[in-house]
């Protein structure tokens, strides 16, 4: 590697006290500071993001930590691809300042004992399936704020509940950060990239491509007067029966906000499907506006 190419390689930091030192130094010179929570195994998703902070931000912030609060015992917590030396090379490519790696420990450390929970939003569809998820991700997306002190964080509207469910953090707690959503990155053939991917044989990877399928019919459908949910869901459920090892998990047709199920559609409406391909559970979602 040459030294040009050393020279942008993000700082890995992975001690939440230095990361939160070398912030407020940034601060007091007036820096806006962005950040990137993400869970590492990064992909073109993550860096759109990256690269948003990048453009709108003096100094940018990757956190790359896998988080154990967010994951149920039953879930995918150890085999979670952990890619670290990756996820470094591609935040050199785009000029990421910071890469914030800690250990669980740091962020847990022994005798640790808070909670945050949100209600509402964070109680349907993947809070349904995943009863304490949120929790978990409000947990460290809160210290990840308070860590970073951030003025903008950035998320991808792939997990779009999730996104929802921090707006309404921020909100109800008042903290000090605005909430950035990005568009989903898919693949050419459609499918919304996510990390999970990698988990996807090369049967259940073409299998999967009825989510985006099922999206795009529900959007034609609304767009051209439909307004009944039952039809729409009719409608997505064939394509998704289409493919042998899918199994729906949920199909939710709801308030762009509040996410409330609509069972007859008016105005703007958020699509989110959850749905099983064999043993990877994959989400994605539309937001689709009516005039
Ligand atoms: O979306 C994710 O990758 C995670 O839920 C997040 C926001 C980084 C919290 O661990």
């Amino acid at each position: 590697m040459t030294s040009a190419e050393e020279e942008l390689k993000p700082y890995l930091v992975v001690d939440p006290h230095e990361m939160s030192e070398r912030v407020d130094a940034l601060r007091r010179q007036g820096k806006r500071i962005g950040l990137v929570p993400t869970m590492g195994a990064l992909h073109l998703g993550h860096l759109s993001l990256a690269i948003a902070a990048k453009n709108e931000c003096d100094v940018t912030i990757v956190s790359d930590f896998v988080n154990p609060t967010q994951f149920a015992p039953n879930e995918d917590f150890d085999k979670y691809p952990r890619t670290l030396d990756a996820d470094i090379d591609l935040l050199s490519k785009i000029g990421t300042d910071f890469i914030f790696a800690p250990s669980a420990n740091a962020m847990y450390p022994r005798g640790f004992d808070a909670s945050v929970r949100v209600g509402g939003v964070s109680q349907l569809l993947e809070g349904r399936f995943r009863p304490t998820h949120f929790d978990g991700v409000c947990l460290v997306v809160l210290k990840l704020f308070n860590i970073t002190r951030a003025d903008v964080a950035y998320f991808g509207q792939k997990d779009y509940q999730q996104v929802q469910v921090v707006k309404k953090m921020v909100e109800d707690l008042n903290v000090p950060i605005e909430i950035e959503m990005l568009p989903i990155i898919r693949e050419r053939d459609g499918l919304a990239m996510s990390s999970r991917n990698r988990y996807l044989s090369d049967e259940e990877r073409k299998e999967s491509l009825v989510l985006n399928k099922a999206l795009d019919k529900a959007e034609e459908l609304i767009k051209g007067g439909e307004r009944e949910s039952a039809v729409v869901y009719d409608a997505m459920r064939k394509i998704i029966e289409e493919a042998k090892d899918a199994k729906i998990d949920y199909m939710h047709i709801g308030d762009p906000k509040s996410l409330l199920e609509m069972e007859r559609i008016s105005g703007n409406v958020a699509v989110l499907l959850a749905v099983r391909v064999g043993e990877t559970r994959l989400i994605d979602n539309r937001l689709i506006e009516r005039k």
